[in-house]
């Protein structure tokens, strides 16, 4: 962690603001704020990468995470300063309309989304579960996405989505050698791309 305190004299410990530098979606990103800034609020609003839903702000609901280090991570629960020198993948740089991931693309297909307020975190969450699980059981699956809630969809669809997805890696695989056609991904937590918001499935503010 490298984080350089900046406060002037009179000023209170509360008040000083802290260099963050990170690797967001493979760039590198950063910004100047204060000790205390929630990693989600860090991503939402100095990054401007509104993906990253918040719904709780407890850990409880899962829409707020991200990858760190390719790690899924409830980012409402992680202060900003705590990652600098990290690696963060958002829901944006899972990949965009030309180059949908596995998971986004699934969720499109089997509709596995309502509201989409949930889904940046059920996207994420399902990205890191397959790298490790590449080919689950619905078990598996429904296990993998359980810490997440989804006020909207009872799940069926979501965990369908979880399954299509290993489905799509290994059809892109077998035919392309590897996942996504005409581009050579790298593990979730190094995607070189951004966008605003992401596209395929679960974007927006
Ligand atoms: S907003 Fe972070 S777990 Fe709900
Ligand atoms: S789709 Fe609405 S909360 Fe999950």
């Amino acid at each position: 962690m490298s984080t350089e305190a900046r406060s002037t004299p009179g000023t209170a410990d509360s008040d000083a603001r802290h260099d963050v530098q990170l690797t967001v979606n493979g760039v590198p990103r950063g910004a100047c704020v204060p000790a205390r800034r929630l990693l989600s609020d860090f991503l939402r609003h100095d990054l401007r990468l509104t993906g990253t839903h918040v719904g709780c702000e407890h850990g409880v609901c899962g829409a707020c995470t991200v990858l760190l280090d390719g790690a899924p991570v409830r980012s409402c629960l992680l202060l900003a300063v705590t990652v600098s020198g990290h690696e963060v993948t958002t829901v944006e740089g899972l990949g965009g309309p030309d180059d949908m991931h596995p998971v986004q693309q699934a969720f499109q297909e089997c509709h596995g989304l309502q509201c989409g307020f949930c889904t940046p975190g059920f996207l994420t969450t399902a990205a890191a579960y397959l790298e490790e699980n590449p080919d689950p059981t619905e078990d598996e699956a429904r296990e993998a996405i359980s810490g997440n809630l989804c006020r909207c969809t009872g799940y069926q669809n979501i965990v369908a989505s979880v399954l299509r997805a290993a489905a799509i890696t290994r059809d892109r695989q077998a035919t392309f050698g590897h996942d996504t056609p005409g581009v050579s991904r790298p593990k979730v937590a190094g995607r070189p791309d951004e966008g605003g918001t992401t596209a395929g499935a679960g974007a927006g503010a």
